[in-house]
């Protein structure tokens, strides 16, 4: 039974990638809102109430790490914080709120988990196509996409520094997924994908794929835009 660290699985591909992995591994959310994961009462399944936007993040994790006596085998960085709107209508908070969540709260959250992994441990960071280099963009999304574009670069760097310790480091860039975020940003878009397909690869990935793949950014998209 592996240990798993998921974050931002209060709804979406988060939340079913906690319900899939927590079928047989033990598996530890931090997440804003743990109501539906509480819910379950999964032996298997632990949800914190974290946020990501706040400081010391890396402090709090590990004593959640700590009180849980958990040590991840695998973590998948899945919080994520869309704005879509104007480049030239964002406010500086709301710039800060995206990159707090998506590049400076999944860094902390690496930083509290490094000194408990083992040999073999996989970490997994979400991005997005649009913040993979030569994709097509989506006006709107200049702020949400370049704070994908600093995940992936991250994940390249943080697997070279980790490459000794033999743990792996990757970065999903999903494409479209049926979830309320795209809802939410692109209302009436229909994803190839929904949530539970999505979350499906994804968990087999962090699973398995560490064995062949390191220090790389794989677009997950049907498409090639
Ligand atoms: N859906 C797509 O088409 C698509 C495409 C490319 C990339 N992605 C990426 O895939 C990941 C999952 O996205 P999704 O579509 O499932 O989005 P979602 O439905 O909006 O879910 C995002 C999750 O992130 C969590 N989160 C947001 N802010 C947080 C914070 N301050 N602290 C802790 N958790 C926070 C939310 O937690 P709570 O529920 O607890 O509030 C939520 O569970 C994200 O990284 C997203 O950028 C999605």
């Amino acid at each position: 039974m592996k240990q798993i660290l998921i974050t931002g699985a209060g709804r979406g591909i988060g939340e079913q990638l906690a319900h899939i992995l927590s079928e047989e591994n033990k598996v530890l959310v931090l997440t804003r809102n743990t109501s539906a994961l509480k819910k379950l009462n999964h032996p298997n399944l632990i949800a914190e109430q974290f946020d990501l936007e706040k400081n010391n993040v890396s402090q709090l994790a590990a004593e959640i790490f700590k009180r849980h006596q958990f040590n991840p085998d695998i973590v998948i960085n899945n919080a994520g914080l869309l704005v879509n709107k104007p480049f030239e209508k964002i406010t500086r908070s709301e710039m800060e709120a995206v990159y707090r969540v998506n590049v400076f709260g999944l860094m902390e959250i690496c930083q509290a988990v490094i000194p408990l992994l083992k040999a073999g441990s996989h970490i997994v960071n979400i991005g997005s196509m649009g913040g993979f280099q030569g994709s097509a963009k989506f006006s709107g999304l200049s702020v949400y996409s370049s704070s994908k574009a600093a995940v992936a670069s991250f994940s390249e760097c943080l697997a070279e520094e980790l490459k000794d310790k033999k743990i792996a480091v990757n970065c999903l860039a999903l494409g479209a997924a049926q979830t309320e975020m795209l809802n939410e940003a692109f209302p009436g878009y229909k994803a190839p994908v929904s949530a539970n397909e999505m979350a499906a690869f994804i968990s087999d990935f962090s699973l398995n794929a560490n064995q062949w793949i390191n220090g790389k950014v794989i677009p997950v998209s049907l498409s090639t835009p």
